[in-house]
């Protein structure tokens, strides 16, 4: 008997990660829920995958930074599909500043929209993956989930949050059968790093521009993770061991990151 074909929510889907997962996903027949706040991103992508791959697609309009609407996305694409086995927890936004100079409304504006709305999220989908026998939860986190960097302490943090949270889960609801996968990508060549707000940063503060990974490669990452559930996934894989060296020597860790960024700029 044929395999019914997964129904997958991205959110985030109008750019970057999300819009190349989509991509990614479409060939092997996925069904896709695609979320984000631009309409006529979300529509232009979903008649794109339409035409290449007569993929079944919904597009669902949410600012995941009003919790109610994080629910209602979650029951709309399960009600619109009947079924809802894959969440990936993509929406994320980036600010950059010193601590002490960034302002607090960017600083909520972090968790706001990379923590809190994967709680609720999570507390939308987990029982109606329970009630079909399962799913599989995907957050993407990033490397600083695993380290802090100067300039992204609180970006870091609340990835740091999401890495947390997706540990507990993973057990809390292993008894459901809902499995979960932490990505974490490196430095991704979508609008993210390239439309930063840089007006707080030293002015030679690193851009990576030559050292970003290009989009499609994290999220052909994201789409075989789809079929093998992994716990984690690290993209380029060698992040893992250099995390793993920042965890077992954090002292020398400061002391190489230091010298990077302050080779650049004495702050
Ligand atoms: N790019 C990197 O270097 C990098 C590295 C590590 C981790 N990541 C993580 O990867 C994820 C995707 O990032 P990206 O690089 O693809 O960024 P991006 O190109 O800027 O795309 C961000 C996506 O998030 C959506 N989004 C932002 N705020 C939202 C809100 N309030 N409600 C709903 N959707 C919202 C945006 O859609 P709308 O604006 O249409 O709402 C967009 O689709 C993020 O979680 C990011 O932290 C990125």
């Amino acid at each position: 008997m044929q395999q019914p074909s997964l129904v997958v929510l991205i959110t985030g889907a109008s750019a970057g990660i999300g819009a190349a997962t989509a991509r990614a996903l479409a060939p092997a027949g996925c069904r896709l829920a695609l979320a984000a706040r631009r309409k006529d991103r979300l529509e232009e992508l979903a008649s794109e995958l339409r035409s290449r791959h007569g993929t079944e697609t919904l597009t669902l309009v949410t600012d995941v930074q009003v919790l109610e609407q994080v629910r209602a996305m979650v029951e709309a694409a399960h009600r619109h599909f009947g079924r809802l086995d894959v969440l990936i927890n993509n929406a994320g936004v980036l600010r950059m500043a010193p601590v002490l100079a960034m302002p607090a409304s960017d600083m909520e504006a972090l968790m706001n929209t990379n923590f809190w709305p994967v709680v609720h999220a999570v507390r939308a989908a987990a029982p109606l993956m329970a009630a079909q026998g399962g799913g599989h939860i995907i957050n993407v986190g990033s490397g600083v989930s695993r380290r802090g960097l100067p300039y992204m302490a609180v970006y870091s943090a609340t990835k740091f949050a999401l890495a947390g949270l997706t540990e507990g889960l993973r057990i809390e609801l292993a008894r459901d059968n809902i499995r979960f996968t932490t990505v974490y990508p490196g430095v991704i060549d979508t609008d993210m790093p390239r439309n930063v707000d840089r007006s707080r940063l030293p002015e030679d503060y690193p851009d990576h521009t030559g050292s970003r990974i290009p989009v499609e490669r994290v999220a052909q990452a994201i789409a075989k993770a789809v079929r093998t559930k992994p716990v984690e996934v690290y993209v380029p894989g060698w992040m893992r061991y250099a995390l793993w060296f920042c965890a077992m020597c954090p002292a020398l860790a400061d002391k190489l990151i230091g010298r990077h960024y302050k080779r650049r700029s004495p702050v």
